[in-house]
């Protein structure tokens, strides 16, 4: 699904040069939930941006669901990720002025699906979201984790082969966030692929695959065990 093969993103601002991704590898299947943690300033962000198409990057190799992406131009990058991508970020970032119904419906325009259909996703997503009956609300009339569960619905209406989610719970309350996690994880089951960067360690700790990025590096591994699939008698021995 997502291939990176010795990546490197530099940023140069006047004399400062950092090395933001190095040799960076990775490889990431369909079906996957995979957390990306590491330290503040490590490379999480630029890594999902990468990922994501919104960033670009000096060298190596990234294939995304079988696309090579390398000498692909702005407007074929564009219209790849709005076709695979789907985006949650920390700050929701939903139009303030807009209905959730037309938060959603905004992305779907831009992709030239006939008004019909538009509906039809917009109205699926909120379903799936539990957000249906507020659909005419605006972002500022639901509390944080409402808001980040729009932003879910909007990223899911477009179908994308991948969900990519910087921090998705960083701002929401300890029972918000379990909400958006449950969220996550029952999307995950019914089949969508995720990658979640996350400074929180009961999450990371919850999803099967764990990567850790230190100073620009993938410098670990660990598949867990799913939690909810320890038995009864392995949990209390
Ligand atoms: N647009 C940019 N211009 C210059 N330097 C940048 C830019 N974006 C990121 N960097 C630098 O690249 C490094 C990696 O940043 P990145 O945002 O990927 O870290 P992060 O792991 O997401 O951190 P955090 O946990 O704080 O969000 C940092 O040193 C950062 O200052
Ligand atoms: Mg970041």
């Amino acid at each position: 699904m997502l291939k990176m093969n010795n990546v490197s993103r530099i940023y140069e601002t006047g004399t400062v040069r950092t090395h933001a991704l190095r040799n960076f590898s990775l490889d990431v299947q369909e079906g996957e939930f995979v957390a990306v943690t590491g330290p503040s300033g490590s490379g999480k962000s630029t890594f999902l941006n990468i990922a994501g198409l919104l960033d670009s990057f000096q060298q190596g190799q990234y294939t995304l669901d079988g696309v090579n992406i390398q000498g692909l131009n702005d407007n074929a990058l564009s219209s790849l990720r709005n076709e695979k991508i789907g985006f949650i970020f920390q700050n929701y970032n939903l139009i303030p002025d807009f209905s959730l119904y037309d938060n959603i419906d905004m992305p779907l325009r831009y992709r030239g699906f006939s008004a019909k259909d538009r509906k039809y996703r917009i109205e699926k997503s909120l379903e799936r979201v539990g957000l249906i009956a507020r659909k005419d609300y605006y972002p500022k009339q639901l509390s944080g984790g409402q808001q980040q569960r729009v932003a879910i619905a909007r990223a899911l209406a477009g179908e994308p082969k991948i969900l990519l989610a910087d921090e998705p719970t960083g701002n929401l309350d300890s029972l918000m966030a379990s909400q958006v996690m449950t969220l996550l994880e029952e999307l995950n089951s019914e089949g969508a692929t995720i990658i979640m960067v996350t400074h929180d360690p009961d999450q990371a700790r919850a999803v099967k695959r764990n990567v850790q990025i230190i100073d620009g590096e993938v410098s670990d591994f660990s598949i867990y065990a799913p939690s909810q699939n320890v038995s009864p008698i392995e949990a209390s021995a």
